[in-house]
């Protein structure tokens, strides 16, 4: 864990895991802390692992069964503790079309945004953005920026738990 405070400005927390199950695991331990209202962004390269990252949060949040890429769906639901509500709002037409979104940040459950790039207006200003880079073979790192105090309480408990990195 790396932790850089960047003139003043917004602490980012760095993690990187050197396989699809450290990945789903960090995620796990988000997955563990959800509270409604939660709101999460991944953005990666095709590859990165935002759907893999997506894959532990849910089992953190105690949802049984398989979560896959919404590749035709926007918005994909699933039950858990907490409902999780699965964003990959990369095929959306119309950049910055509002479908709702609010419904789903504000509400009951964790949102998990793919590519927030293209609803960058629409985002909470209250999140946590987490950008995912390859490195070599199955390394990838992890940078989170926590957006508000919730999100900065939250990492520092990841960063607690996944104290090697
Ligand atoms: N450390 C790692 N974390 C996540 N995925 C990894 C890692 N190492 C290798 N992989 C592989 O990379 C791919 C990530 O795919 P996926 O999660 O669907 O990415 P995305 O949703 O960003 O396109 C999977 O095939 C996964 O097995
Ligand atoms: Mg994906």
């Amino acid at each position: 864990m790396e932790r850089d405070a960047h003139m003043a400005e917004q602490t980012t927390y760095t993690f990187i895991t050197r396989s699809v199950g450290e990945t789903q695991r960090l995620a796990e331990t988000i997955g563990k802390m959800a509270e409604p209202g939660d709101v999460l962004t991944l953005s990666g390269d095709l590859g990165a692992g935002k759907t893999s990252f997506t894959q532990g949060l849910a089992r953190g949040l105690g949802v049984p069964g398989v979560v896959n890429s919404p590749t035709f769906t926007i918005i994909k639901e699933y039950a858990g503790h907490l409902p999780l509500y699965h964003m990959d709002v990369y095929r959306m037409e119309d950049m910055g079309e509002d479908l709702g979104f609010d419904e789903y940040f504000y509400g009951d459950g964790m949102t998990v945004v793919e590519w927030p790039q293209m609803i960058a207006e629409q985002l909470p200003p209250e999140r946590c953005d987490i950008v995912i880079t390859r490195g070599d073979g199955e390394e990838r790192t992890f940078v989170f920026t926590p957006y508000g105090s919730r999100y900065q309480i939250v990492c520092e408990a990841i960063a607690n738990e996944h104290p090697s990195n």
